[in-house]
């Protein structure tokens, strides 16, 4: 679904890359531990099924209907609607490690907004389990230029800041079903190439234009509405990505709450934003100078680390009354490993490992001494080992 003019321009870069590598032979371990190898595709491109189950009509299929010359219709394309296990059967069998796809938003929402479509939900669990099966991550694009035609229909879609409180609403149920195995999620695809292509040129949908910029539309103007459009896009992703960082980032809060509590003072001169946000009018305000006595003030960091934690999102402890700091981190916590034995923690190597990668990504890599770490046992359990 890549603009004409923007595959045109890859090209020459494409066959200089192909060369590169034939003559190199570069092979897995050419690359880091942690590089991805993956493929990706968007629903519209691959899922077919386009009127079955509950699916209505994104603004893609309205435009692969209206008859543009090389523009063809996905009613069918992969059909991966109902191949998707041996889709990824292929992919693992290709070695993959990760599959980047996009989510229809008119197939799980077929309003738009509103109830779920229990089939939609079902294909999309599905698809997830069989890539987590074969040890494949789940790359997950929100929108992918398919715009539910029944929001472009009622108020003319990303050209509305209505669109905004949609988005955020769409995005929230797939964190909600989804993200309990999804944690690489992309919300808008090619925020520029579609507001140009569909806005400016009106070459992809929703085919708005205006002459002498674009000729073919009936509707639009080229002059004002891809700026209208990528401001809506701009607002529409902030808000769902506050709405992730706020209520299912859980991870990043708790590392906020523990850590950042005391590093995001020292480093940056304030409270993390998350902190912020849960604790409230409860948590003072540095005065400017105070935020500046504070920041800097710190030689080295002291990392002292025996345990790691499992953590789940518990928006529901955020209660107006009765808070404390258990409360306002707001969520479940469960140690790794045996919590069987009375003051035993799981001996979790990785986790120190982790610490030292969070303070030095996240504060500037300042210098560190491990103060303290290792496994934790009670003096009757140290004596049994
Ligand atoms: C507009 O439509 C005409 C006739 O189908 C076609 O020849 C021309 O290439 C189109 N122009 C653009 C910019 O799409
Ligand atoms: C497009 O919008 C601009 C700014 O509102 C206006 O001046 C212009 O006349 C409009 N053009 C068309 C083709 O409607
Ligand atoms: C989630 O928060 C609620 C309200 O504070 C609490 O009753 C519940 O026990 C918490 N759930 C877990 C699993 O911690
Ligand atoms: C945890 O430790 C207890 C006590 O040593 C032991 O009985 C139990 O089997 C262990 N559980 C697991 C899952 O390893």
């Amino acid at each position: 679904m890549k603009l004409l003019s923007n595959s045109l321009m890859f090209l020459p870069l494409l066959a200089l890359a192909l060369t590169a590598v034939s003559s190199l032979k570069y092979s897995r371990n050419d690359f880091p531990p942690g590089f991805v190898f993956g493929s990706g595709t968007s629903a519209y491109q691959v899922e077919g099924a386009a009127d079955e189950d509950g699916r209505t009509p994104s603004i893609w299929d309205v435009f692969a209907h209206a008859g543009h010359s090389g523009v063809a219709a996905g009613n069918v394309a992969c059909d991966q609607y109902h191949k998707y296990k041996e889709d990824v059967k292929l992919m693992a069998d290709m070695g993959l490690e990760a599959y980047r796809f996009s989510i229809s938003w008119s197939r799980l929402l077929p309003s738009g907004r509103g109830p779920i479509n229990p089939k939609g939900l079902q294909y999309y669990n599905n698809l997830i389990d069989e890539l987590i099966t074969h040890g494949i991550q789940p790359h997950v694009t929100l929108h992918h230029f398919d715009l539910p035609q029944a929001l472009e229909d009622e108020y003319g879609g990303w050209l509305s800041q209505e669109i905004v409180r949609d988005f955020t609403a769409y995005a929230d149920t797939c964190f909600k079903e989804f993200g309990d195995r999804v944690s690489h999620w992309t919300t808008i695809n090619e925020v520029n190439v579609f507001a140009l292509g569909g806005y400016d040129q009106g070459i992809t949908p929703p085919a708005r234009c205006s002459p002498p910029f674009g000729l073919n539309c009936t509707k639009g103007n080229s002059s004002i509405e891809p700026y209208i459009a990528v401001h809506n896009m701009l607002l529409a992703h902030a808000s769902a990505t506050i709405l992730y960082k706020q209520q299912y980032k859980a991870t990043a809060r708790v590392n906020d709450f523990y850590i950042g509590w005391i590093l995001h003072p020292l480093v940056f001169g304030d409270y993390p934003e998350t902190m912020k946000t849960n604790v409230g009018s409860r948590l003072p305000a540095f005065t400017e100078e105070e935020s500046e006595q504070v920041k800097g003030a710190f030689d080295f960091v002291g990392v002292i680390n025996y345990m790691a934690l499992y953590v789940k999102d518990n928006s529901s402890s955020l209660k107006p009354n009765l808070q404390d700091f258990n409360t306002d981190i707001a969520v479940e916590m469960t140690l790794v490993g045996n919590t069987s034995i009375e003051n035993e923690y799981a001996n979790t190597p990785w986790s120190l490992q982790q610490i030292l990668l969070y303070v030095k990504e996240t504060y500037g890599n300042p210098p560190v001494y491990i103060l303290e770490n290792g496994l934790s046992l009670s003096l009757s359990a140290s004596l049994r080992l």
